[in-house]
């Protein structure tokens, strides 16, 4: 594991160990020794990597902004999995979705009381009222991207409407507290600490994820964390800050007859936005959105 301060870094930069994570690799090993969790080597991205990933975010991007531009009231679930599918065959990109453990559609729509996993289908038609998470997950050759968005379709009461703005505050306040050496947990309790300051609720049992080079990495990242807890976050580490907010109960279940859908308990909406994150030198680049 260890390299030789002469020999040629392992990120593959193709520089001297000495001159590249000599520095990084030491500072890792004093947080490691003062017993504060620190990632593995394999979570940090190369620069080469993370071009890559930035790549396939774009195409993310464009697949999520034609569905902003198209949504509205009338349109099934099912007709948003069939542009999901073209638009991402256009770009020469795959939804990372389909086939996934056995998933069936190419994006989860998430209407209302559905927290995740909503899968799409031609007899579920959007309705004034509903508010909606389309979750987008693109694979471009063969790096992974992952975002998705809350949109309100038609005339959506003033609660749901509070309910998707503050979920919204709650990722934009996490995403302010992605600094490299700081621990993780930072993030998951601005979050948290939002959510309960409106009112509501944060899913426990579900949360984001590493991405890049595959769909789901680790670190698995919750978002009812405590400050100064969990992994710490270091320059090159890729996540998805994706929360699920309730307006009652944050228990959730699965749905037992698709094994997929995501419903809260008590029946009450929920709503998620997601972006993938990258931790830099001096904070963080958002490279979904
Ligand atoms: N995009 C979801 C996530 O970030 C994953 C959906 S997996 C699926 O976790 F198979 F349900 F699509
Ligand atoms: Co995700």
């Amino acid at each position: 594991m260890k390299t030789g301060r002469n020999e040629p870094c392992w990120c593959g930069s193709g520089r001297k160990y000495k001159q590249c994570h000599a520095a990084f690799d030491e500072k890792l090993e004093k947080y490691a020794l003062a017993g504060i969790p620190v990632p593995e080597r394999s979570w940090i991205k190369t620069s080469a990597q993370i071009e890559k990933i930035r790549e396939s975010c774009k195409i993310n991007i464009e697949i999520l902004d034609y569905v902003e531009n198209h949504i509205r009231e009338g349109i099934s679930t099912g007709e948003i999995d069939r542009w999901v599918s073209r638009i991402s065959e256009k770009y020469g990109a795959v939804p990372a979705p389909l086939n996934f453990q056995g998933y069936p559609r190419s994006v989860c729509t998430s209407i209302n009381e559905v927290v995740c996993h909503g899968i799409p289908d031609d007899s579920v038609i959007l309705q004034s009222g509903d508010i909606v998470n389309v979750d987008v997950s693109t694979i471009l050759n063969g790096y992974f991207s992952d975002s998705s968005r809350m949109f309100c379709i038609g005339e959506v009461s003033p609660e749901k409407k509070r309910l998707v703005e503050v979920t919204r505050e709650c990722v934009k306040l996490g995403v302010e507290q992605v600094r490299p050496w700081e621990p993780i947990g930072n993030m998951g309790s601005a979050v948290h600490e939002h959510a309960k300051a409106n009112g509501f609720s944060v899913v426990e049992e579900i949360g984001g994820h590493g991405v890049g080079l595959e769909f789901h990495e680790d670190p698995w990242v919750s978002y009812v964390s405590e400050r100064g807890k969990g992994v710490l976050m270091v320059p090159g580490m890729m996540f998805t800050i994706e929360p699920m907010i309730n307006m009652g109960t944050s228990d959730v279940y699965v749905d037992e007859e698709d094994g997929w859908t995501v419903r809260t308990a008590d029946g009450l909406s929920s709503a998620q936005w997601e972006v993938t994150v990258l931790v830099t030198q001096d904070g963080c680049e958002v490279t979904t959105w």
